[in-house]
Parts: C-alpha cells; sequence; structure tokens
C-alpha cells in the first residue's frame, strides 16, 4: 500500500454515522481524526454559556462574531476515544447535549464563525493523514481531498440511531422530538448561504440506511485502499 498520506473528508447528513466510520477508518489507518461538527458545538456551547444563544431564541449574531478569538477548541486522545476541549475545559459531554443541537445550526450559518472554524481545519490538515468529517469538508475546508466520501441514510433511520445514543447517554428524550430535531437541521445545513450541505462532483456516495456498522466500517477501508493503491 502507498505510505503517501492523503486528506479523507466524510460529509453528510446530521446522524448518518459518519463519524463512527470516520473515526474508526482513522485508527484502522493510523491517521488523526477530526470532528468539525464539534467545533460548531464547541462554539454554540461557549455562546449559550455567555447568554447569547438559547434553545428557541435567535443567536446575537454581532456579540458572536466578536467573541471568536476568545474562543480556543482542541481535541484530546482519551480512553473513551478523543474529546473536545473548549478553552481548557473537557466539554465532550455538554456539547452533545439536546439543548447544543437545538441551537447549533444557525451558527453555524454565521459567515465569520465558518471562516474562523475552516481556517483551524486547514491548519489542522496541513500535514495530511487526516481524516475529516463534517458538511462541507469536501466541498470548501479541503477541496482537493485525495478521498471524499458523501454519507447519506434516511431521516427516519438517522433519527432512530440518535435517538438510541441519547437513551445510551441517559438523555430523557422521545423519537418524535428527536425527528423533528433532525429535519430541522438537515433543512438549516442544505439552505444556508454559506457552505451548504452538498455533494462535491467527485465525492463517491454511500447510503447505509440498511448497512450494518462492519459492513459501512468494511467499505470505507476498501475504499481508501483501492485510492491509496493507485497514488
Ligand atoms: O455533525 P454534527 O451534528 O455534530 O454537527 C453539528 C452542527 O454543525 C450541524 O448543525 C451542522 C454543523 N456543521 C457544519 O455546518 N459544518 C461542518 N463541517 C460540521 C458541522
Amino acid at each position: 500500500m502507498s505510505e503517501k498520506k492523503i486528506i479523507i473528508a466524510i460529509d453528510g447528513f446530521s446522524s448518518s454515522g459518519k463519524s463512527s466510520m470516520a473515526k474508526q477508518l482513522a485508527k484502522s489507518i493510523g491517521y488523526r481524526y477530526i470532528d468539525s461538527g464539534a467545533m460548531y458545538r464547541a462554539v454554540t456551547l461557549y455562546a449559550m454559556q455567555k447568554g447569547l444563544v438559547s434553545p428557541g431564541v435567535e443567536p446575537d449574531t454581532e456579540a458572536i462574531i466578536k467573541s471568536l478569538p476568545e474562543i480556543n477548541i482542541g481535541f484530546e486522545v482519551t480512553d473513551g476515544g478523543q474529546s473536545t476541549i473548549l478553552n481548557g475545559s473537557n466539554v465532550e459531554k455538554e456539547i452533545r447535549s439536546m439543548a447544543v443541537s437545538q441551537c447549533v445550526s444557525p451558527i453555524a450559518a454565521i459567515p465569520e464563525v465558518r471562516h474562523a472554524l475552516v481556517a483551524m481545519q486547514q491548519a489542522m490538515g496541513s500535514e495530511k493523514g487526516i481524516v475529516m468529517d463534517g458538511r462541507d469538508i469536501g466541498t470548501t475546508v479541503f477541496p482537493d481531498a485525495e478521498m471524499k466520501i458523501y454519507v447519506n441514510a434516511s431521516a427516519q433511520t438517522r433519527a432512530q440511531r440518535r435517538l438510541s445514543e441519547l437513551i445510551d447517554k441517559g438523555v430523557a428524550t422521545t423519537f418524535e422530538e428527536v425527528l423533528a430535531n433532525v429535519i430541522s437541521r438537515d433543512h438549516i445545513d442544505q439552505t444556508r448561504a454559506e457552505s451548504p450541505l452538498r455533494k462535491a462532483h467527485d465525492a463517491i456516495e454511500l447510503d447505509n440506511s440498511t448497512m450494518t456498522i462492519e459492513e459501512q466500517n468494511e467499505w470505507l477501508l476498501d475504499t481508501y485502499r483501492n485510492i491509496a493503491s493507485q497514488l
């Protein structure tokens, strides 16, 4: 297999299973994994902590833009995988809460927020050997990525997966609430003016609605091997 390090961009809808696949692939091939959605969630958590947004309330866009220089985001490898660090604190659990999920899409639609995070993401990928997942990785962050995957699955399938994850974490919610959140985020992610979610022209599409996690992981590793062998 080629030793040349590449950039792997995995984009798709929320709860499409792309993070689990991306994480597993990075582990299998010894690459760094970056969850770009966690970075948008960390900015959202910071804005919530400062009272600049809350569920059902429009974000204070100007104040959020002004606070961007105060926000420092990093990742730390832990026993349980990877944790997101916001200004020195481990916020991995808080950024996955329903409240953050409800507030994140309008914040991720603010152009200045996107520009700041895209610059950080590009710096993280400057040495390649990285698997990054998100919405605009293959289109905006790394348009020249050697491997691009676009993951899809029905909203119902994704809501069911997200519900199971939340129940495992002890979060009280219902299928209807999760489905409504998934549909609303899909809509905002696809219709925002700045870097909307869309398939890059050269991305390989994967609909994993009827695939097991093992099948997805195998498919992704085979796809990587195939691309790497041609470099
Ligand atoms: O993948 P996720 O559900 O953790 O993403 C959280 C939010 O961040 C989601 O509403 C879409 C947004 N996002 C984005 O706009 N661009 C990315 N590269 C990653 C996530």
